[in-house]
Formats: C-alpha cells, sequence, structure tokens
C-alpha cells in the first residue's frame, strides 16, 4: 500500500504509517491504506501488532488540514466519518495492538493512537488536540476516546486549551503506559508485543473483547460478558495444554491458538 507499510516479524505485525513529507497526516488516501493494510493482517499468524510513524519526527501530526481546509459540511461529515470506522475497526481489531508513539502525535494521531491497545511513547512524543484552535472538533475519536482514557476533566482540558503534552506528562496522566529514548521505542514494543504474543491467543483475544465491551456496560452486564467469554476458553487445546503442566509442575508447550 502505497501510504501504509506492513512487516511481519515472527508472530508480530508492524504497520507504518508512510507520509513522512507531511509527517504522516492522514488524509483519505492514508486511511484508506491504513484499512486495507490493517484488513490483510492474518490473524492466525499474527497475535500483537504495532502501529508507528515513518520518521523520526511524527508518529501522525493529525488530519490532513490542507484536505480539510476547503470542506463543506457533507464532506466534513463523511471525513469524520471515514476516519472514525477505519479507527473503529483498528480498536475492535481481534488482537491487541500497540501504538509506538515516536514523535508527533497531534489531533487524529492522538487519536489513533487511542484507539489502541496500548500506548508507548518515545521521550519526544508530543500529544495534543489542537482542532478547536482550527475551528473544528476532533473528528476521529478525540471526543469520546480521550475522555474514556484520561477522564474528562483532563481530556476537557486537552481539548479545550488545545495545550501540548510532553511524554512525561503523557505518562503521569494514564495518557500512555511507557517512555523511552527514541531509539529503544521499537525494541522495547516488540519485547512488550513478544510477551503477549507468548500467551494462549484465544484467551488473550476474549480478554481484549471482554475489557473493551465491558467498559461500554454496566458491571452487572460486564460480569456477565465475561462468564460467556471466559466459557470459550475451557477445552481448548491451548488451556489443556497450559493447565495441564501447571499440574505436572512443568513448563506448557508453546501455544497453538486452538
Ligand atoms: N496536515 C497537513 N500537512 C501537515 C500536517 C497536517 N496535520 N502537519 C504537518 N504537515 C506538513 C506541513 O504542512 C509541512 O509540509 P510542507 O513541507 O509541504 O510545507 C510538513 O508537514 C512539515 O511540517 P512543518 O514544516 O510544519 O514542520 P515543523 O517541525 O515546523 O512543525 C508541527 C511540526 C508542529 C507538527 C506542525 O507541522 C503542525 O502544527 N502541524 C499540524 C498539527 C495539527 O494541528 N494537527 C491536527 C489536525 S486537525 C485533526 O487532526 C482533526 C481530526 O481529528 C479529524
Amino acid at each position: 500500500m502505497g501510504y501504509v507499510k506492513y512487516e511481519q516479524k515472527d508472530l508480530i505485525g508492524i504497520v507504518t504509517i508512510d507520509r513522512e513529507k507531511a509527517l504522516n497526516a492522514l488524509n483519505d488516501a492514508v486511511l484508506a491504506d491504513l484499512e486495507a493494510v490493517i484488513d490483510a493482517i492474518d490473524t492466525n499468524k499474527t497475535r500483537c501488532v504495532i502501529i508507528t510513524g515513518a520518521g523520526q519526527k511524527s508518529f501522525v501530526a493529525g488530519a490532513d488540514i490542507a484536505a480539510m481546509s476547503t470542506m463543506t459540511k457533507a464532506q466534513g461529515w463523511a471525513f469524520s466519518k471515514h476516519g472514525n470506522d477505519v479507527f473503529r475497526k483498528i480498536e475492535k481489531f481481534p488482537i491487541p495492538i500497540i501504538a509506538a508513539v515516536n514523535g508527533f502525535a497531534l489531533g487524529g494521531g492522538c487519536e489513533l493512537s487511542l484507539s489502541c491497545d496500548i500506548r508507548i511513547a518515545s521521550e519526544n512524543a508530543l500529544f495534543a488536540q489542537p482542532e478547536a484552535g482550527l475551528g473544528i472538533t476532533p473528528g476521529f475519536g478525540g471526543t469520546q476516546r480521550l475522555a474514556r482514557t484520561i477522564g474528562a476533566g483532563k481530556a476537557k482540558e486537552m481539548i479545550y486549551t488545545c495545550s501540548k503534552v510532553k511524554a512525561e506528562e503523557a505518562l503521569r496522566i494514564g495518557l500512555v503506559n511507557a517512555v523511552y529514548p527514541a531509539d529503544q521505542l521499537m525494541d522495547e514494543c516488540i519485547k512488550l508485543a513478544g510477551k503477549i504474543a507468548r500467551n494462549a491467543p484465544i484467551a488473550v483475544r476474549q480478554c481484549k473483547k471482554a475489557i473493551n465491551m465491558g467498559l461500554q456496560m454496566d458491571i452487572d452486564s460486564g460480569v456477565a460478558l465475561e462468564a460467556d467469554l471466559f466459557s470459550l476458553c475451557p477445552g481448548t487445546k491451548d488451556q489443556r495444554n497450559a493447565m495441564t503442566a501447571f499440574c505436572e509442575k512443568r513448563k506448557p508447550d508453546p501455544f497453538i491458538n486452538e
């Protein structure tokens, strides 16, 4: 795909938004390529995905401002829906996705990272939702996921003031899970993805579903969902392998996704 590259490293898929000249800004073509790359991932061979941006400077510097500058209301609606559909697909992707935030994560870039399960940032990462300063609202899920991730008060402050949040501050407010020097970011993300990939894939998938769907439910519905998803695991080869190994005081065989 022109604007999005994919690399398979054993059980880990690495997706790179590759429009470095525009700091990986998202227009309809980039969004379409991103969706096509996500759709093509073989989830039987892949247990964790990492999304990052090309170059040293930017994860994604937002939605494409030049493309939006002359938009009509109808075009604005269609563009927001396009971004939201792709990001929702990322959020609902059956296996975990880590955002390796390697620089600017502004507007649509911050929103892309929020649609991922886990955000890991480089020391030079910078987060913001600058939309109100551009005469628009966040349009790729920022008004929804930022508040769900860092709480309504902090999200409202970020969105109303358009303030920039550096990596250390992002760590403090729970926007990212960890911060590393830029030259260590990908290695650390691959290590984290590897730890996820070593666990039983059917179980990990149900965990993702249970957490994401449960966050939208009342607690009674959430624990009922958990029981349903839990019940999909007993009897799988991976569950039998892991628990038999525990009982026999030995390590399990590698998991096989069955
Ligand atoms: N859209 C389009 N082009 C962008 C862009 C964006 N969001 N961000 C950067 N670029 C382009 C610049 O226009 C420039 O292109 P040219 O070389 O052709 O002039 C190139 O990328 C490099 O950018 P700068 O020269 O500006 O680099 P810098 O280091 O001086 O500044 C920056 C970097 C602070 C990120 C600055 O580019 C900037 O402020 N970008 C805009 C960030 C922003 O406001 N993002 C939110 C967009 S709105 C949104 O995302 C809405 C939504 O939710 C749907």
